[in-house]
């Protein structure tokens, strides 16, 4: 069974490659696009990924992966340190979550120490560069297969054999 995963990304991470690549590196956003679609496809998942620097965009896509079940892996950006609003719509999902960040936030600035939306995330992979997206996937992947065990296949949701069990 494929399951499909949101990777959705906060502000300023379209700039990947150019912002600060000390902290972030130099691949490009895109890059990590393909990476993440990559490591998709070897875990049997069906990865889209989305950037925006807008709250309200991604709280939409919050509100569309509840409304569609779907495991979400999130890099929330500076919004983890602040946005309630977020954390807010993260706390209605449907379907696994983990938070992700390509630095380490505990070992930079106080602002960043705290997430406020850790707590309604399944766990959080932090500091490993575009590791870290990898290994969300990977967590995604194993929450989706305990969530998907005992689930009929697609098309065999109408129970098999005969209808009258008195009937062979
Ligand atoms: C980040 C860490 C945040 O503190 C920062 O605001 C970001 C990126 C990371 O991936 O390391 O924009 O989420």
């Amino acid at each position: 069974m494929i399951t499909q995963v949101l990777v959705l990304n906060g502000p300023n991470l379209g700039r990947l490659g150019i912002r600060e690549p000390e902290i972030y590196g130099s691949v490009s956003f895109e890059d990590l696009s393909e990476l993440c679609r990559s490591t998709g496809r070897k875990l049997g998942l069906s990865v889209e990924v989305r950037q925006t620097d807008d709250e309200r965009e991604m709280i939409s896509w919050v509100h569309e992966a509840a409304d569609a079940r779907l495991p979400v892996v999130l890099n929330p950006a500076a919004f983890t340190h602040y946005s309630y609003a977020l954390r807010d719509a993260l706390a209605m999902r449907t379907a696994p979550l983990v938070e992700v960040h390509i630095s380490n936030p505990a070992a930079r600035e106080e602002f960043r120490h705290n997430s406020v939306v850790a707590a309604v995330a399944d766990g959080t992979v932090a500091g490993f560069g575009l590791v870290s997206y990898q290994l969300a996937l990977q967590a995604i992947a194993e929450l989706a297969a305990e969530d998907n065990a005992g689930k009929p296949e697609p098309g065999l949701e109408e129970p098999v054999g005969p209808a009258d069990p008195a009937r062979p």
